[in-house]
């Protein structure tokens, strides 16, 4: 997909960025509802998918059409407001409860990220307030709940991108980009406002196997913003941290727990221990929505496991021997005296544990 393409796409929209989720009026032939670009196939491929039914955009959250804990939450609040539609028009009286079917549906699509879970609580703290019709009022608090998350994004921006003093170079895991997000992004965030600010010379992407957030997504959008970018394969972090050339690593969060254990793409607690090793600071930037006070450390976290086919197979082509079982988390813990900072809208945690968490949400 060319930069043009993508210029024309954010152009289009009613924001100034790219987003990954957006909520669309109804046109001809097409019921409002929400638009996904598709993840799954890009950078080469740029296509965007319509839903109408949260049947369909529960199933898109399983199949990682969306994705990044920030964006899955964004998704389901406006997955809540289809669902209402769907309740209300089966019956007027009766969709609160009608409507407890479709969300248990999208509580499921996705176990680790805990955004998607706050957002519909979230949405759900309004049901007894509403008289008549629910979609509108529940269209404004989707719409406010992406509009935060832009605004938090950049905010963290600024906040992560001051503590980093030196023109630096940079690695990051996965993908906590706008894609991940309402837009901007969480670590990508601090690496674009940082990157604006001459701090941060270049970054090193992981490619983040298996499902290669890394290499498809974050370098893409790194390179859309000119900013240059090197990829390298995971089990090549090591031996990059060793030449000491990279000062920090940056990453998102999936899911905090209360002692500031950070559940991110598996991966993470490689990248931190490493980090560790060769003095390298390790930044984890998420919203005050991904963390999760009720999970007291990171072992109380679910990890989603995946296919073992995203393992046997390479793009598509068959890699291991028959017969072979993979095993295959999405997620890891990374404890919390492993990370350096955690940066959030609200402020930032240095040397998170207990007592900072929880001063942080008093
Ligand atoms: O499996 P994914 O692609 O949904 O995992 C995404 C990540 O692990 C991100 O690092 C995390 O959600 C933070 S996104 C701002």
């Amino acid at each position: 997909m060319s930069s043009k393409e993508v210029a024309e796409y954010i152009a289009a929209g009613k924001r100034e960025m790219l987003c990954p989720v957006e909520w669309v009026s109804a046109g001809v032939d097409l019921p409002e509802g929400v638009d996904l670009i598709d993840q799954r196939i890009l950078p080469h491929e740029f296509k965007v998918n319509h839903y109408a039914d949260v049947g369909e955009l529960s199933e898109a959250i399983t199949d990682m059409v969306v994705r990044g804990a920030p964006a899955i939450g964004i998704t389901a609040a406006y997955g809540v407001v289809l669902a209402a539609r769907q309740a209300y028009a089966q019956s007027a009286d009766k969709w609160r409860e009608t409507i407890e079917e479709d969300l248990a549906l999208l509580m499921a699509s996705r176990p680790t990220a805990v955004n998607l879970q706050w957002a519909i609580d979230r949405m759900r703290g309004l049901f007894a307030s509403i008289q008549g019709d629910p979609e509108p009022v529940l269209l404004a608090e989707a719409m406010s709940i992406h509009d935060e998350d832009i605004a938090a994004n950049i905010h963290m921006g600024e906040l992560g991108a001051g503590l980093i003093e030196d023109e630096c170079q940079v690695l990051t895991h996965c993908n906590a980009g706008a894609l991940a997000t309402g837009g901007y992004g969480t670590a990508l965030g601090v690496i674009r406002t940082a990157y604006k600010q001459g701090k941060i010379a270049s970054v090193y992407a992981c490619e983040t196997r298996p499902w290669l957030q890394g290499a498809r997504l974050t370098a893409w959008e790194l390179q859309q913003d000119n900013i240059p970018t090197t990829l390298l394969t995971d089990s090549a972090a090591c031996h990059l941290y060793s030449q000491g050339n990279i000062k920090w690593v940056i990453v998102g969060a999936d899911r905090i727990a209360a002692n500031g254990d950070v559940c991110n793409k598996i991966g993470t607690y490689a990248h931190a221990v490493t980090a560790r090793h060769h003095d390298v600071r390790v930044m984890v930037v998420a919203p005050t929505s991904t963390f999760d006070l009720n999970a007291r450390s990171g072992q109380e976290i679910p990890i989603e496991q995946r296919a073992e086919e995203e393992i046997l197979n390479y793009s598509g082509v068959k890699i291991a021997p028959e017969n072979v079982p993979a095993w295959n988390p999405a997620f890891d813990v990374t404890p919390a005296d492993l990370i350096d900072y955690i940066v959030t809208e609200k402020g930032i945690i240095e040397a998170p544990n207990s007592g900072n968490v929880e001063s942080l949400f008093d």
